[in-house]
Protein backbone atom coordinates (compact mmCIF):
# COMPACT_ATOMS: atom_id res chain seq x y z
CA UNK A 1 0.00 0.00 0.00
CA UNK A 2 1.24 3.57 -0.80
CA UNK A 3 1.35 6.43 1.18
CA UNK A 4 -2.23 7.92 -0.34
CA UNK A 5 -3.59 4.55 -0.39
CA UNK A 6 -2.55 4.37 3.52
CA UNK A 7 -3.90 7.51 4.23
CA UNK A 8 -7.43 7.71 2.16
CA UNK A 9 -7.86 3.82 4.19
CA UNK A 10 -6.48 5.69 7.42
CA UNK A 11 -8.50 8.65 6.39
CA UNK A 12 -7.05 11.34 9.10
CA UNK A 13 -6.12 7.93 11.77
CA UNK A 14 -9.71 8.88 13.31
CA UNK A 15 -12.41 6.63 12.32
CA UNK A 16 -15.74 8.58 11.41
CA UNK A 17 -17.18 10.53 14.93
CA UNK A 18 -14.06 9.53 16.97
CA UNK A 19 -10.91 11.56 16.80
CA UNK A 20 -9.72 15.11 19.02
CA UNK A 21 -12.84 16.45 18.30
CA UNK A 22 -15.53 14.09 18.38
CA UNK A 23 -18.38 14.71 20.47
CA UNK A 24 -17.26 17.65 21.52
CA UNK A 25 -19.60 20.15 19.34
CA UNK A 26 -19.24 23.33 19.63
CA UNK A 27 -15.62 23.13 21.36
CA UNK A 28 -14.75 21.39 17.90
CA UNK A 29 -16.85 23.08 15.65
CA UNK A 30 -15.18 26.51 16.77
CA UNK A 31 -11.80 25.28 16.39
CA UNK A 32 -12.26 23.85 13.05
CA UNK A 33 -14.04 27.52 12.04
CA UNK A 34 -11.69 29.66 13.77
CA UNK A 35 -8.34 28.70 12.11
CA UNK A 36 -6.89 28.05 15.46
CA UNK A 37 -4.08 26.05 14.84
CA UNK A 38 -3.80 22.55 16.84
CA UNK A 39 -1.26 19.76 16.81
CA UNK A 40 -3.08 17.35 15.77
CA UNK A 41 -3.51 16.18 12.18
CA UNK A 42 -5.28 17.74 9.91
CA UNK A 43 -4.79 15.43 6.95
CA UNK A 44 -5.05 18.04 4.27
CA UNK A 45 -3.15 20.62 5.75
CA UNK A 46 -0.66 17.87 6.19
CA UNK A 47 -0.66 17.33 2.32
CA UNK A 48 0.31 20.74 2.17
CA UNK A 49 3.35 19.82 4.41
CA UNK A 50 5.02 17.27 2.21
CA UNK A 51 7.10 19.91 0.89
CA UNK A 52 8.39 20.78 4.23
CA UNK A 53 8.43 17.00 5.24
CA UNK A 54 12.58 16.46 6.18
CA UNK A 55 13.05 13.60 3.94
CA UNK A 56 17.07 12.92 5.48
CA UNK A 57 18.52 12.69 9.35
CA UNK A 58 20.23 15.97 8.18
CA UNK A 59 17.16 17.41 7.23
CA UNK A 60 14.86 16.52 10.53
CA UNK A 61 16.25 19.46 13.07
CA UNK A 62 16.05 18.45 16.52
CA UNK A 63 15.79 15.57 18.86
CA UNK A 64 19.44 15.46 18.62
CA UNK A 65 20.08 12.27 21.21
CA UNK A 66 17.49 10.08 19.37
CA UNK A 67 18.83 10.67 16.26
CA UNK A 68 22.52 10.28 17.06
CA UNK A 69 21.72 6.46 17.83
CA UNK A 70 19.33 6.40 15.21
CA UNK A 71 21.91 6.86 12.91
CA UNK A 72 24.27 4.00 14.26
CA UNK A 73 21.44 1.85 14.02
CA UNK A 74 20.81 2.47 10.69
CA UNK A 75 24.19 2.27 9.90
CA UNK A 76 25.06 -0.73 11.13
CA UNK A 77 21.74 -2.84 9.53
CA UNK A 78 23.07 -1.28 6.30
CA UNK A 79 26.99 -2.24 6.44
CA UNK A 80 25.42 -5.49 7.66
CA UNK A 81 22.86 -5.69 4.89
CA UNK A 82 20.38 -6.47 7.36
CA UNK A 83 16.67 -5.01 8.28
CA UNK A 84 17.00 -2.50 10.86
CA UNK A 85 15.33 -3.74 14.44
CA UNK A 86 12.04 -2.53 14.77
CA UNK A 87 11.56 0.58 15.95
CA UNK A 88 8.95 2.38 18.82
CA UNK A 89 8.02 5.62 18.11
CA UNK A 90 5.89 7.42 20.97
CA UNK A 91 5.08 11.25 21.36
CA UNK A 92 2.66 13.68 21.44
CA UNK A 93 0.88 14.20 17.96
CA UNK A 94 3.01 16.77 15.30
CA UNK A 95 6.26 16.04 16.79
CA UNK A 96 7.56 14.19 13.91
CA UNK A 97 6.94 10.56 14.33
CA UNK A 98 5.34 9.81 10.96
CA UNK A 99 8.53 11.72 9.22
CA UNK A 100 11.00 9.87 10.94
CA UNK A 101 9.42 6.51 9.44
CA UNK A 102 10.13 8.18 5.76
CA UNK A 103 13.26 9.21 7.09
CA UNK A 104 14.25 5.78 8.20
CA UNK A 105 13.24 4.34 4.68
CA UNK A 106 15.06 6.84 3.06
CA UNK A 107 18.58 6.64 4.51
CA UNK A 108 18.00 2.77 4.86
CA UNK A 109 17.16 3.19 0.95
CA UNK A 110 14.17 0.63 1.08
CA UNK A 111 10.93 1.36 0.51
CA UNK A 112 8.29 2.22 2.96
CA UNK A 113 4.34 0.95 3.53
CA UNK A 114 2.40 3.39 5.34
CA UNK A 115 -1.08 2.38 6.96
CA UNK A 116 -3.15 3.16 10.25
CA UNK A 117 -4.00 0.26 12.94
CA UNK A 118 -7.90 1.02 12.38
CA UNK A 119 -7.31 0.69 8.49
CA UNK A 120 -6.13 -3.01 9.33
CA UNK A 121 -9.91 -4.68 10.08
CA UNK A 122 -9.14 -7.90 8.64
CA UNK A 123 -6.17 -10.33 9.31
CA UNK A 124 -6.09 -10.45 5.06
CA UNK A 125 -5.35 -6.91 5.11
CA UNK A 126 -2.13 -7.80 7.38
CA UNK A 127 -1.43 -10.39 5.80
CA UNK A 128 -1.87 -8.31 2.22
CA UNK A 129 0.61 -6.06 3.19
CA UNK A 130 3.39 -8.28 4.82
CA UNK A 131 3.69 -10.66 1.70
CA UNK A 132 4.21 -7.30 -0.23
CA UNK A 133 6.75 -6.55 1.00
CA UNK A 134 10.61 -6.57 0.09
CA UNK A 135 13.29 -7.83 2.30
CA UNK A 136 14.59 -5.07 4.50
CA UNK A 137 11.74 -2.81 3.53
CA UNK A 138 10.00 -0.67 6.42
CA UNK A 139 6.30 -1.23 7.09
CA UNK A 140 4.87 1.79 9.16
CA UNK A 141 2.26 1.36 11.59
CA UNK A 142 0.42 4.46 12.78
CA UNK A 143 -1.82 4.65 15.89
CA UNK A 144 -0.59 0.72 16.66
CA UNK A 145 -1.90 1.37 20.28
CA UNK A 146 -5.54 0.69 18.02
CA UNK A 147 -4.81 -2.79 16.75
CA UNK A 148 -7.29 -5.56 17.00
CA UNK A 149 -6.40 -8.42 19.18
CA UNK A 150 -6.52 -10.98 15.88
CA UNK A 151 -4.30 -8.68 13.93
CA UNK A 152 -1.88 -8.02 16.89
CA UNK A 153 -1.54 -12.06 17.71
CA UNK A 154 -0.56 -11.92 13.94
CA UNK A 155 2.25 -9.51 13.88
CA UNK A 156 3.65 -10.69 16.84
CA UNK A 157 4.92 -13.80 15.06
CA UNK A 158 5.83 -11.78 11.62
CA UNK A 159 7.67 -9.45 13.70
CA UNK A 160 9.55 -12.36 15.39
CA UNK A 161 9.97 -14.80 13.06
CA UNK A 162 9.48 -13.61 10.11
CA UNK A 163 6.11 -15.75 9.61
CA UNK A 164 2.55 -15.97 9.17
CA UNK A 165 -0.46 -18.12 10.41
CA UNK A 166 -2.74 -18.55 7.84
CA UNK A 167 -6.12 -20.10 7.98
CA UNK A 168 -6.95 -22.08 5.36
CA UNK A 169 -10.23 -23.73 5.02
CA UNK A 170 -13.37 -23.97 8.48
CA UNK A 171 -14.37 -26.33 10.91
CA UNK A 172 -12.65 -28.83 11.71
CA UNK A 173 -11.14 -29.45 8.37
CA UNK A 174 -9.89 -25.92 8.56
CA UNK A 175 -5.55 -26.07 8.62
CA UNK A 176 -3.05 -23.41 9.26
CA UNK A 177 -0.41 -22.45 6.79
CA UNK A 178 3.05 -21.33 8.28
CA UNK A 179 4.09 -18.87 5.49
CA UNK A 180 7.68 -17.51 5.36
CA UNK A 181 7.94 -12.99 5.04
CA UNK A 182 10.88 -10.88 3.92
CA UNK A 183 12.69 -9.64 7.01
CA UNK A 184 11.62 -6.21 7.45
CA UNK A 185 11.35 -3.58 9.94
CA UNK A 186 8.33 -2.65 11.55
CA UNK A 187 7.84 1.02 12.82
CA UNK A 188 5.22 1.50 15.14
CA UNK A 189 3.68 4.84 16.49
CA UNK A 190 1.49 5.97 19.10
CA UNK A 191 0.65 9.26 21.17
CA UNK A 192 -0.47 6.59 24.15
CA UNK A 193 2.60 4.14 24.82
CA UNK A 194 0.59 3.53 27.70
CA UNK A 195 -2.39 1.43 25.51
CA UNK A 196 0.26 -1.04 23.90
CA UNK A 197 0.10 -4.32 25.08
CA UNK A 198 3.48 -5.46 26.61
CA UNK A 199 4.05 -8.38 24.63
CA UNK A 200 3.64 -5.87 21.10
CA UNK A 201 6.32 -3.44 23.00
CA UNK A 202 8.64 -5.88 23.98
CA UNK A 203 9.06 -7.13 20.34
CA UNK A 204 10.45 -3.41 19.49
CA UNK A 205 14.38 -3.93 19.73
CA UNK A 206 14.61 0.02 19.57
CA UNK A 207 12.33 2.71 21.31
CA UNK A 208 11.99 6.66 20.77
CA UNK A 209 10.53 8.55 22.85
CA UNK A 210 9.80 11.99 21.37
CA UNK A 211 10.00 15.17 23.38
CA UNK A 212 8.88 18.41 22.70
CA UNK A 213 11.22 20.50 20.94
CA UNK A 214 13.81 22.91 21.87
CA UNK A 215 13.31 26.74 21.13
CA UNK A 216 16.90 26.56 19.06
CA UNK A 217 15.30 23.56 17.68
CA UNK A 218 12.05 25.21 16.68
CA UNK A 219 14.03 28.36 15.11
CA UNK A 220 15.69 26.26 13.02
CA UNK A 221 13.01 24.77 11.55
CA UNK A 222 10.42 27.93 10.82
CA UNK A 223 13.75 29.12 9.18
CA UNK A 224 13.97 25.81 7.00
CA UNK A 225 10.20 26.50 6.35
CA UNK A 226 10.29 30.00 5.41
CA UNK A 227 13.25 29.21 2.95
CA UNK A 228 11.11 26.10 1.33
CA UNK A 229 7.94 28.06 1.15
CA UNK A 230 9.95 30.90 -0.41
CA UNK A 231 8.49 33.69 2.43
CA UNK A 232 11.51 36.07 3.87
CA UNK A 233 10.91 36.36 8.14
CA UNK A 234 12.95 38.56 10.54
CA UNK A 235 15.11 36.89 13.56
CA UNK A 236 13.00 38.42 15.81
CA UNK A 237 9.76 37.09 14.16
CA UNK A 238 11.23 33.66 13.76
CA UNK A 239 12.05 33.08 17.54
CA UNK A 240 8.53 34.59 18.01
CA UNK A 241 7.05 32.44 16.20
CA UNK A 242 9.05 29.37 17.43
CA UNK A 243 8.24 29.99 20.99
CA UNK A 244 4.59 30.49 20.76
CA UNK A 245 4.26 27.34 18.83
CA UNK A 246 3.96 24.59 21.77
CA UNK A 247 7.55 22.96 20.71
CA UNK A 248 5.47 21.36 17.61
CA UNK A 249 6.80 21.24 14.39
CA UNK A 250 3.51 20.84 12.67
CA UNK A 251 2.09 23.77 14.79
CA UNK A 252 5.41 25.94 13.87
CA UNK A 253 5.11 25.09 10.09
CA UNK A 254 0.76 25.88 10.12
CA UNK A 255 1.53 29.45 12.33
CA UNK A 256 4.50 30.13 9.70
CA UNK A 257 1.52 29.81 6.66
CA UNK A 258 -1.05 32.01 8.69
CA UNK A 259 2.08 34.76 9.07
CA UNK A 260 2.52 34.61 5.53
CA UNK A 261 -1.10 35.01 4.83
CA UNK A 262 -1.44 38.05 7.23
CA UNK A 263 2.06 40.05 5.81
CA UNK A 264 0.66 38.85 2.44
CA UNK A 265 -2.89 40.62 2.86
CA UNK A 266 -1.11 43.74 5.10
CA UNK A 267 1.48 43.75 1.86
CA UNK A 268 4.98 43.96 4.83
CA UNK A 269 7.71 42.75 2.74
CA UNK A 270 8.74 40.29 4.85
CA UNK A 271 7.12 38.86 8.31
CA UNK A 272 8.04 40.85 10.95
CA UNK A 273 7.63 41.20 14.36
CA UNK A 274 4.66 43.21 13.60
CA UNK A 275 3.09 40.59 12.02
CA UNK A 276 3.83 38.07 14.15
CA UNK A 277 2.49 39.81 16.92
CA UNK A 278 -0.49 40.85 15.51
CA UNK A 279 -1.09 37.51 13.63
CA UNK A 280 -1.23 35.79 16.90
CA UNK A 281 -3.27 38.12 18.33
CA UNK A 282 -6.25 37.33 15.82
CA UNK A 283 -5.57 33.86 16.17
CA UNK A 284 -5.92 34.00 20.35
CA UNK A 285 -2.57 32.56 20.77
CA UNK A 286 -0.42 33.97 23.67
CA UNK A 287 2.93 34.31 24.35
CA UNK A 288 3.37 30.69 26.01
CA UNK A 289 1.36 28.97 22.57
CA UNK A 290 -1.59 28.65 24.44
CA UNK A 291 -5.16 28.65 22.38
CA UNK A 292 -8.16 29.87 23.50
CA UNK A 293 -9.31 26.17 24.58
CA UNK A 294 -6.14 25.66 26.60
CA UNK A 295 -6.91 28.55 29.24
CA UNK A 296 -10.53 27.61 28.89
CA UNK A 297 -9.34 24.24 30.75
CA UNK A 298 -7.10 25.93 33.13
CA UNK A 299 -9.91 28.74 33.84
CA UNK A 300 -12.15 25.89 34.63
CA UNK A 301 -10.05 23.79 36.87
CA UNK A 302 -9.25 26.80 38.60
CA UNK A 303 -12.54 28.91 38.82
CA UNK A 304 -14.98 25.79 38.77
CA UNK A 305 -13.01 23.10 41.06
CA UNK A 306 -10.92 25.54 43.55
CA UNK A 307 -7.55 24.40 41.34
CA UNK A 308 -8.29 21.02 41.58
CA UNK A 309 -7.61 18.33 42.21
CA UNK A 310 -10.56 17.44 39.43
CA UNK A 311 -10.69 13.92 37.48
CA UNK A 312 -9.76 13.68 34.12
CA UNK A 313 -13.75 12.42 33.38
CA UNK A 314 -15.01 15.39 34.96
CA UNK A 315 -12.92 18.05 34.01
CA UNK A 316 -13.22 16.53 29.67
CA UNK A 317 -17.06 16.89 30.50
CA UNK A 318 -16.46 20.32 31.76
CA UNK A 319 -14.66 21.35 29.03
CA UNK A 320 -16.94 19.90 26.37
CA UNK A 321 -13.80 17.05 25.23
CA UNK A 322 -13.71 13.49 25.39
CA UNK A 323 -11.16 12.22 27.84
CA UNK A 324 -9.01 10.77 25.26
CA UNK A 325 -8.79 14.39 23.78
CA UNK A 326 -8.25 15.81 26.83
CA UNK A 327 -5.48 13.60 27.88
CA UNK A 328 -3.54 13.23 23.95
CA UNK A 329 -4.41 17.04 22.80
CA UNK A 330 -4.15 19.10 25.67
CA UNK A 331 -2.43 17.67 28.76
CA UNK A 332 0.97 17.04 27.52
CA UNK A 333 1.80 20.98 26.53
CA UNK A 334 0.53 21.95 29.82
CA UNK A 335 1.96 20.15 31.81
CA UNK A 336 5.67 20.52 30.03
CA UNK A 337 4.78 24.30 30.23
CA UNK A 338 3.85 23.90 33.77
CA UNK A 339 0.58 24.96 34.28
CA UNK A 340 -1.00 21.47 34.79
CA UNK A 341 0.05 19.10 37.21
CA UNK A 342 -1.63 15.09 36.88
CA UNK A 343 -1.91 13.65 40.07
CA UNK A 344 -3.70 10.32 41.56
CA UNK A 345 -6.10 12.63 42.74
CA UNK A 346 -6.73 14.47 39.75
CA UNK A 347 -5.59 17.34 37.57
CA UNK A 348 -4.33 20.45 39.50
CA UNK A 349 -3.33 24.28 38.17
CA UNK A 350 -0.38 25.27 39.30
CA UNK A 351 0.72 29.05 40.73
CA UNK A 352 1.90 29.30 36.94
CA UNK A 353 -1.50 29.07 35.59
CA UNK A 354 -2.99 31.11 37.89
CA UNK A 355 -0.02 33.63 37.41
CA UNK A 356 -0.45 33.22 33.41
CA UNK A 357 -4.36 33.56 33.02
CA UNK A 358 -4.10 37.01 35.50
CA UNK A 359 -1.29 38.87 33.68
CA UNK A 360 -3.62 37.92 30.56
CA UNK A 361 -6.50 39.46 32.23
CA UNK A 362 -5.02 42.40 33.84
CA UNK A 363 -3.79 42.93 29.78
CA UNK A 364 -7.26 43.11 29.02
CA UNK A 365 -7.65 39.65 27.22
CA UNK A 366 -8.45 36.93 28.96
CA UNK A 367 -5.23 35.97 28.01
CA UNK A 368 -1.70 36.65 28.08
CA UNK A 369 -1.00 38.41 24.63
CA UNK A 370 2.08 40.14 24.01
N1 LIG B 1 12.35 17.13 13.19
C1 LIG B 1 11.66 17.87 12.31
N2 LIG B 1 12.27 18.82 11.58
C2 LIG B 1 11.56 19.56 10.71
N3 LIG B 1 10.23 19.44 10.50
C3 LIG B 1 9.58 18.49 11.17
C4 LIG B 1 10.26 17.65 12.10
N4 LIG B 1 9.36 16.80 12.64
C5 LIG B 1 8.17 17.09 12.08
N5 LIG B 1 8.30 18.10 11.19
C6 LIG B 1 7.19 18.72 10.43
O1 LIG B 1 6.00 18.59 11.22
C7 LIG B 1 4.97 17.96 10.48
C8 LIG B 1 4.26 16.98 11.39
O2 LIG B 1 5.07 15.86 11.65
P1 LIG B 1 4.49 14.37 11.64
O3 LIG B 1 3.33 14.26 10.73
O4 LIG B 1 5.64 13.47 11.37
O5 LIG B 1 4.01 14.23 13.14
P2 LIG B 1 3.46 12.95 13.90
O6 LIG B 1 4.27 12.80 15.13
O7 LIG B 1 3.40 11.80 12.97
O8 LIG B 1 1.99 13.38 14.31
P3 LIG B 1 0.65 12.47 14.56
O9 LIG B 1 0.78 11.85 15.91
O10 LIG B 1 -0.47 13.46 14.52
O11 LIG B 1 0.59 11.49 13.44
C9 LIG B 1 5.65 17.29 9.28
O12 LIG B 1 4.86 17.42 8.14
C10 LIG B 1 6.96 18.03 9.11
O13 LIG B 1 6.85 19.00 8.12
MG1 LIG C 1 1.80 10.79 12.18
Amino acid sequence: MGKAEADRAGGNGFPPGSGPFAGSGEAGKGAENSGVVRPERRFQDDDRDLSLRPRTLGEFLGQDAMKKNLSVFIAAARERNESLDHLFLIGPPGLGKTTLAQVVANELGTDLTMTSAPALDKPKDLVGILTKLKENDVFFIDEIHRLKPAIEEMLYIAMEDYELDWVIGQGPGARTLRIAIPRFTLVGATTKAGNVASPLISRFGISCRFSFYEQADMEAIVRRSAKILRVSIDDVAASLLAASSRGTPRVVNRLLRRMRDFAQVEKAPSITREVVVQGLKRLEIDSLGLEKHDREILAVIINRFNGGPVGAETLAISVGEAVDTLEDYYEPYLIQSGLLQRTPRGRMATSLAYEHLQSGRKAGGGASLF
